[in-house]
């Protein structure tokens, strides 16, 4: 019998729900159109020869770096944010270390900071999610060496205020501080400016969401060149794959098709708070590709019937504070239409929304 480290034995295990994914999927956040032509169109050129030598990064990174307006030198692609984050917990977490997770969010922090035997300290959304900026600041300690943040968070579409994470951010200069900015395409506001200004500060993009990549995964970390040139050292210097890089310079020359999409997810969400509203169901304003709302014990018996009707969602029940809620990720006009029409037939049926929460 192989032992493994403890830090990896004692993980909780992570399966999110992908078996039977068919219908309308409105219960990982994702595109729910797929990426731009451009990109299919690079995926149909992509030769032999591309797949059958390793991939190099460089070119695409520099792409990647001259789109965001920074250095090279600040930019490393990776394969998705899920291995940027991996990389951080490698790079700056061991035994004994603290990182601060606010919760409820993303749950690969956690559990990727806690392989490597340090201890993850979650602190708590204040009401209605709110950023707990002071509570934060307390926890911050001499061990503390991460911090994530997911601004906008999931699964609360909750945005912490540029000047709160500087704030936190200066006041643990000796701590990695992860802005994850993978939902930014639908809400604008970018903490990428102030990289060069706050050398421990990072910030991760992905091109799983507005992009319609999430298939390929890859995603940028950005950070001060001295910060980067250290993680750099722990990525595989393939880790992002022939295909993806392939199709990367096409999804950025394609900022019509993402601006497009973007736009329609934010009316969508418009419509779907509207929803909630007139139909009594509490929801948190958010500002990324989804909605969280308050379904109380009905939750489960929800999700069943849309699934019923060919609808994902997902009952996030299970995370912290989150009791009763579902996450609903907002789709195209057209899809909105189908889900919003199902979203009332459901709430009706089951004679939940207005009173019920009173
Ligand atoms: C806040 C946040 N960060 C990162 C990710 C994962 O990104 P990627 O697909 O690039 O690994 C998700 C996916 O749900 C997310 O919600």
């Amino acid at each position: 019998m192989l032992e493994p480290r403890p830090a990896v034995r004692n993980l909780k295990e992570y399966h999110p729900p992908l078996s039977g994914r068919t219908g309308l999927r409105l219960d990982f956040n994702e595109n729910t159109q797929g990426p731009s032509p451009r990109v299919l169109r690079a995926l149909r050129k992509i030769a032999v020869e591309q797949l059958a030598r390793y991939p190099e990064r460089e070119p695409v990174e520099r792409l990647a770096a001259q789109f965001l307006g920074m250095d090279p030198q600040q930019v490393l692609l990776t394969n998705g944010v899920d291995e940027a984050i991996h990389l951080l917990c490698q790079t700056y977490l061991q035994a004994g270390d603290e990182a601060l997770v606010v919760v409820p969010t993303f749950a690969m922090y956690e559990l990727l900071a806690a392989s490597t035997g340090a201890e993850v300290i979650p602190v708590p959304a204040l009401s209605d999610f709110a950023f707990p900026t002071k509570n934060l600041l307390d926890r911050i300690s001499p061990a503390t060496r991460l911090i994530a943040i997911a601004n906008p968070n999931n699964p609360t579409g909750a945005v912490a205020s540029p000047s709160d994470i500087l704030q936190v951010a200066r006041a643990a200069a000796h701590t990695a501080v992860l802005v994850d900015e993978a939902y930014f395409e639908f809400y604008g506001e970018t903490l990428l400016p102030q990289i060069s200004d706050v050398p421990n500060l990072f910030v991760t993009r992905t091109f799983s969401k507005a992009y319609g990549m999430a298939g390929l995964r890859v995603g940028v970390l950005v950070g001060s060149a001295q910060q980067i040139r250290v993680v750099r050292k722990a990525a595989s210097p393939y880790n992002v794959n022939a295909v993806a890089l392939a199709c990367l310079p096409a999804a950025l020359e394609d900022q019509d098709f993402v601006e497009r999409y973007a736009a329609e997810v934010r009316r969508g969400r418009e419509r779907l708070e509207a929803k909630f509203c007139s139909l009594g169901i509490p929801y948190w304003p958010s500002h990324a590709n989804f909605v969280l709302a308050h379904f109380g014990s009905c939750a489960q018996t929800f999700v069943a019937a849309m699934h019923s009707r060919d609808i994902l969602v997902r009952d996030r029940s299970s995370e912290p504070g989150c009791d009763g809620c579902v996450r609903i990720t907002i789709g195209t006009a057209e899809q909105m239409d189908r889900m919003l029409a199902a979203l009332e037939a459901t709430v009706r049926a089951m004679s939940i929304g207005k009173g019920s929460f009173a």
